[in-house]
């Protein structure tokens, strides 16, 4: 038999309403008894009774036994979820910043407490892969995950290469979609799938490394000389996430844009849909292909966790208790185009080797091989307007 779960959950945006209207369609034996929000003048397509904006009406009524927090306030979000989790109720919740950020305290107020956190629909939308890398590849030993994390970069990257569109009017559209942030900077800087990688790296390889040390370089510095570039050789740009294990032991994370060949897997993923590719030892290489945003990929998700926990469903993190933990590096060598108009930032980021420079009016660029480190030491001066970066295989 299955718990009956009666739901407070935080939130009623495009993830709570699509959830909603996915939860409508089914006898789940659950119920949803208050939605909190923000605004109680709001025009609602459900009845007035069921929302308020009082936190403590969920947090405080015994018979609530599991949260559901789809909020856009990251330090909201944590505040309700460590509430909920000492009060004993399991919450389920899609806010990978907030997640990224506090993944270790989380965990322990999971094992102080006994209350289960599932985040499912924060990584990848509608792709289930945190509970395959925490189940799964339990045993597997994973070379690397990576791929498209970000649908709303994905989304401005298609319309870019394979309409002609501007890139502002793709971001517009991605808002309107409801696909990207309420700070569209989170998707089109990169912090958006960065805090998707530090979770996928926590479940992947038991290694908790803080968002604040991750590189992200993204799209927003994109120029139409880069797309010219691109096009002449074949190739598409994509904002990939990596993680990756290097030397036995050590984990190499960062997210850039990088130019993907037909043959690439990736190369087909298009619009707002993410991809997510695992290369382990044994099941060699696999693909999860999905939406990656929207309301009801990612209600989908949120509720796939929900009905986990009608069964008692935990993570167990068990990666990140083994006798013999991975380390976070930075000294990774990486292949980049960077493409500037001020000829002196040559000058101030070190390259250990280049080996193509191309120079004319308006356009200039070298390809060359860079560290890690270098990157995120002069991560101001690369990521600035009128430079563009990105990872070359
Ligand atoms: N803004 C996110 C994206 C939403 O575009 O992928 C899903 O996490």
């Amino acid at each position: 038999m299955s718990n009956k779960l009666v739901i407070g959950m935080f939130g009623f945006g495009v993830v709570g309403q699509g959830l909603y209207d996915i939860i409508k369609t089914k006898d789940l034996n659950l119920e949803i008894k208050k939605f909190v929000i923000k605004n109680q003048d709001k025009k609602r397509s459900l009845p007035s009774s069921l929302f308020t904006t009082d936190a403590n009406a969920v947090l405080q009524d015994p018979e609530i036994n599991t949260v559901v927090e789809l909020i856009d306030d990251a330090d909201a979000a944590y505040d309700i979820t460590v509430k909920a989790l000492k009060a004993g109720k399991n919450v389920v919740s899609a806010n990978k910043k907030m997640l990224a950020n506090n993944l270790e305290s989380l965990v322990n107020i999971q094992h102080e407490t006994g209350s289960s956190l599932l985040y499912e629909g924060s990584v990848c939308g509608s792709i289930p892969i945190i509970r395959n890398l925490e189940e799964y590849y339990d045993n597997e030993l994973l070379h690397s995950v990576s791929g498209i994390f970000n649908g709303s970069s994905n989304y401005i990257l298609s319309k870019v290469f394979n309409e002609g569109q501007s890139y502002d009017d793709a971001l517009k559209q991605a808002q309107d979609y409801g696909f990207a942030e309420t700070d569209p900077t989170l998707d089109v800087g990169g912090y958006d799938p960065k805090f998707k990688l530090a979770i996928v790296a926590y479940h992947a390889y038991g290694l908790y490394v803080n968002p604040d040390k991750i590189l992200n370089i993204g799209i927003d510095k994109l120029g139409d000389a880069d797309v010219k570039f691109a096009k002449e050789k074949n190739l598409k740009i994509k904002l990939l996430p990596l993680a990756k294990e290097v030397d036995g032991n050590q984990i190499v994370l960062y997210v850039l844009p990088k130019f993907v060949p037909k043959e690439s897997i990736l190369y087909a993923v298009e619009n707002e849909n993410n991809g997510v590719l695992v290369r382990a030892a044994f099941a060699d290489e696999q693909f999860f292909y999905g939406k990656g945003a929207g309301g009801h990929p990612t209600g989908s998700a949120v509720l796939s966790d929900i009905t986990a926990l009608r069964y008692g469903y935990k993570y167990e993190y068990k990666k990140h208790l083994v006798d013999k933990p991975v380390e976070y590096t930075t000294h990774y060598q990486l292949r980049v185009y960077l493409r500037f108009s001020d000829e002196s930032l040559l000058e101030k980021v070190n390259f250990d080797n280049i080996e193509e420079r191309y120079s004319s009016k308006d356009f200039n660029y070298i390809i060359g091989q860079i560290s890690l480190k270098e990157i995120i030491e002069k991560k101001e001066l690369i990521d600035q307007q009128g430079v563009f970066i990105a990872q070359m295989d």
